[in-house]
């Protein structure tokens, strides 16, 4: 077996407020692994942990205990190792303003001993549509713009394991769509991703396996059509030759063939039929309400 990209090892993060007394425990003792080469969304409501889960993977945070591994290095043991092969797109963009793009993105192979690294970062900026802007300084930029300078400067030392932390909050539909798909080219070339997204919908479609995580604890880890099954139903809607409709909602796994006999309807009854497949957005909300 392959080592994974990524495993994180019954990791707990407890913030402790430094005006008050309070205390935050943000992730209470997490598990889940990445298989290397695909894509993994890591969902759940607003607190809920994800983006200390990726502080505590950069070395950002340092865990209160657990540990995590990329390719099978520990982050704490050996922080210089798995940084180099790890890229990250923050959640919040950062406005500093005085480079432009093309500068930003030479600095930052710079910082990786990268000094020939022209073609790559010429590679990130048509990709990224950045290339039209190049010489544009940071605050002359849009906000989606800044987004996607902050991703084209996590690829620059070409990274194995990508996290990125809410990539398209604030992206424009079109540009939504480009990144998704510059994402599956990533995972074509070999490269695992972690995710964070509020848009489930694009998690159901992109990712391989997602895990929702809801006050630090994990809910659900596996692929998300396990996850619709576990928790919606599928909606048959059934419109018959004499005029009526029916609606019927059952388990995801019941087929067409054993609604029409739970419901007694012969085949040659039926005008038409629409079968609706639950959502992963439906499944999400049963589970963080419980
Ligand atoms: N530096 C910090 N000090 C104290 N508490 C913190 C700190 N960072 C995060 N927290 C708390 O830890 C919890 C988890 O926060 P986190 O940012 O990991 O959530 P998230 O899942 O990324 O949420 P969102 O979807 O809003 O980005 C929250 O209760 C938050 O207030
Ligand atoms: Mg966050």
């Amino acid at each position: 077996m392959s080592t994974a990209a990524l495993e994180v090892i019954n990791l707990k993060k407890t913030y402790q407020d430094k005006v008050g007394d309070s205390v935050v425990e943000a992730v209470k003792g997490i598990n889940f692994s990445i298989k290397a080469g695909t894509i993994f969304g890591l969902l759940g409501p607003n607190g809920a942990g994800k983006t200390t889960i990726i502080a505590a993977i950069t070395t950002l945070e340092k865990p209160t205990s657990g540990d995590v591994l990329v390719f099978g290095n520990s982050v704490t043991e050996k922080p210089l190792l798995t940084k180099r092969q790890v890229g990250v797109v923050h959640q919040e963009v950062i406005n500093t303003g005085y480079f432009s793009v093309a500068e930003i993105l030479d600095f930052q192979s710079g910082y990786y001993g990268l000094f020939k690294n022209k073609e790559r970062c010429e590679y990130l900026m048509h990709k990224l549509s950045l290339h039209e802007h190049r010489e544009k300084k940071t605050r002359q930029l849009s906000g989606g713009m800044k987004r996607r300078l902050m991703i084209a400067k996590a690829l620059v030392h070409s990274p194995k394991l990508l996290l990125l932390d809410e990539p398209t909050a604030g992206v424009d539909v079109g540009l939504r769509e480009s990144l998704w798909n510059f994402v599956q080219e990533l995972k074509k070339d070999g490269l695992s991703i972690l995710l964070t997204t509020h848009y489930l919908e694009e998690a159901e479609q992109l990712c391989d396996q997602v895990a929702i995580i809801h006050k630090g604890q994990l809910l659900f880890n596996g692929h998300s059509t396990d996850v619709i099954s576990q928790y919606t139903l599928k909606k048959f809607t059934i419109f018959l030759k004499n005029g009526e409709k029916k609606e019927f909602e059952e388990a995801t796994k019941m087929g067409l063939n054993e609604v029409l006999v739970k419901h007694q309807i012969q085949l040659s009854e039926i005008q038409d039929i629409k079968i609706e497949e639950g959502k992963l957005e439906k499944a999400f909300a049963k589970m963080v309400a419980q």
